[in-house]
């Protein structure tokens, strides 16, 4: 039996207990709250900045908050203008009406040859003094550099190397087929016969012509070498175009577009991914912004999927490079812009950005073990020395906008009309892909 005065004690025992836990919550609550004065007020000063990019999938737009929270932190405000469309078909048309209507973005996705059009029409801002400070030309990859070099000028801040020639497999169906991951196209053969006996379709495909050509360059690589792909995409030698191994690319094309039936499937290419998450397809062929996406999605690059090159590009890097450019405007934003800049090349916001975006940072300089292993296979082959790196047409890195439609255009005739041949389509590439002063 307690006596009252133990009673008393343990009842204010009680008391101080409840009201030390009263006294917490209040506080956390009040943390909370005050948190978000001191957001809003970060936002309120921070000096805004338009932000036109076509990053709008999950794992995209995941990738670009990260970018956002890094420029916040550095008293910079991001305001979104994002254009759906998977390659930034629709957001470069956006992109020419508002630079034409003279509300051009402070900062836009430019990438690849697209740049230097706009730099010759003096509408980007160089970026020289921000490289020289942060010493980009040490610390970021030499092929990085040119590409963002024009006429002596640094023209766009790098944000991530993307690998195109990537092929996305389930390791779930993988098992139940007991067979690894194709390696060369006669194994990739009789995977794909065994996958679609037991009713499985073995790739997850897109009729969408910038997806078609992102896998045709892939597959070109392999069948031709880094050697013969520069002479057809970046010298543009255009009798090239006739050669063998582009037959046997555009034959290999239509068998894999085939294995998905006749049945036209114009879809996204991040609803294609889906269907290799769902274990609707094995395979997938894209650049690695889809191994982002299944991230994103919850899947591991351990457990769930695994990601090998596509046959014949082994230590080959067929690549994307993604970049912002900073739009002069009456505005007068330069100091922003050039902040934009130098915080999107720092080792940190590279980090936290390219894990997410399924891409690999632009520096040489950077520590990348703690990325999935697809990633540090990327960036170990983008960085060996010996090894191939080619530009992506499909991407704009090897040639200007109204090419590259063009040659997805002369796929998409090829691979959904049967009576065109593989010969008529090497002929009509070798139309669009000649050299100003070239052989024909
Ligand atoms: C870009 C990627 C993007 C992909 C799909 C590519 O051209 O480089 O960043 O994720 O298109 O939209």
């Amino acid at each position: 039996m307690k006596d009252a005065g133990q009673v008393r004690a343990l009842l204010h025992a009680r008391l101080r207990t409840l009201l030390f836990a009263l006294l917490v919550s209040v506080s956390a609550v009040l943390g909370t709250v005050g948190m978000r004065p001191v957001h809003a007020q970060a936002l309120a000063q921070a000096l805004p900045v338009d932000v036109l990019h076509w990053w709008t999938s999950a794992s995209e737009r995941r990738a670009a908050d990260q970018l956002s929270a890094a420029l916040l932190a550095n008293g910079v405000q991001w305001k979104d203008a994002a254009i759906p469309g998977g390659g930034g078909m629709a957001a470069v048309k956006v992109l020419k009406s508002r630079v034409l209507m003279r509300d051009p973005p402070d900062v836009a996705q430019l990438i690849g040859t697209t740049l230097t059009d706009w730099a010759d029409g003096g509408l980007v801002l160089p970026l020289n003094t921000v490289a020289a400070r942060q010493k980009w030309t040490q610390a970021l990859f030499p092929t990085v550099m040119e590409l963002v070099t024009y006429k002596g000028d640094v023209i766009a801040v790098p944000l991530g190397i993307h690998r195109i020639n990537t092929l996305l497999y389930n390791r779930r169906l993988f098992a139940r087929l007991g067979m690894p991951p194709p390696r060369t196209w006669e194994e990739f053969e009789v995977a794909a016969r065994k996958l679609s006996g037991m009713g499985i379709k073995p790739l997850a495909w897109s009729d969408e012509p910038w997806q078609m050509a992102t896998v045709f360059e892939s597959v070109l690589l392999g069948e031709a070498g880094p050697t013969l792909y520069r002479e057809l995409m970046v010298q543009r030698k255009s009798s090239a175009w006739l050669s063998p191994h582009v037959e046997q690319a555009l034959t290999r094309l239509r068998w894999l577009r085939n294995t998905s039936g006749d049945v036209p499937v114009e879809r996204t290419w991040n609803d294609a991914a889906r269907e290799l998450w769902n274990d609707g397809a094995a395979m997938m062929i894209m650049g690695d912004w889809a191994k982002g996406e299944l991230m994103a999605w919850g899947a591991s690059a351990e457990k769930d999927f695994g990601c090998v090159t596509v046959p014949g590009t082994q230590n080959m890097h067929l690549y994307s490079i993604d970049t912002f450019a900073m739009l002069v405007s009456a505005r007068q934003r330069e100091a922003t812009q050039e902040k934009v800049a130098e915080v999107l090349a720092g080792a940190p916001a590279q980090l936290a950005y390219n894990r997410i975006k399924g891409s690999v940072p632009v520096r040489r300089d950077m520590d990348v073990s703690s990325l999935d292993a697809c990633a540090i296979d990327s960036w170990s082959t983008f960085a060996a020395p010996h090894s191939a790196r080619v530009p992506s047409l499909a991407h704009r890195m090897a040639a200007d906008e109204a090419t590259k439609d063009a040659v997805a255009q002369a796929l998409w005739r090829y691979l959904t009309n049967p009576r065109m041949d593989a010969q008529e389509t090497q002929r009509r590439l070798a139309a669009l892909l000649r050299a100003p002063q070239a052989d024909h």
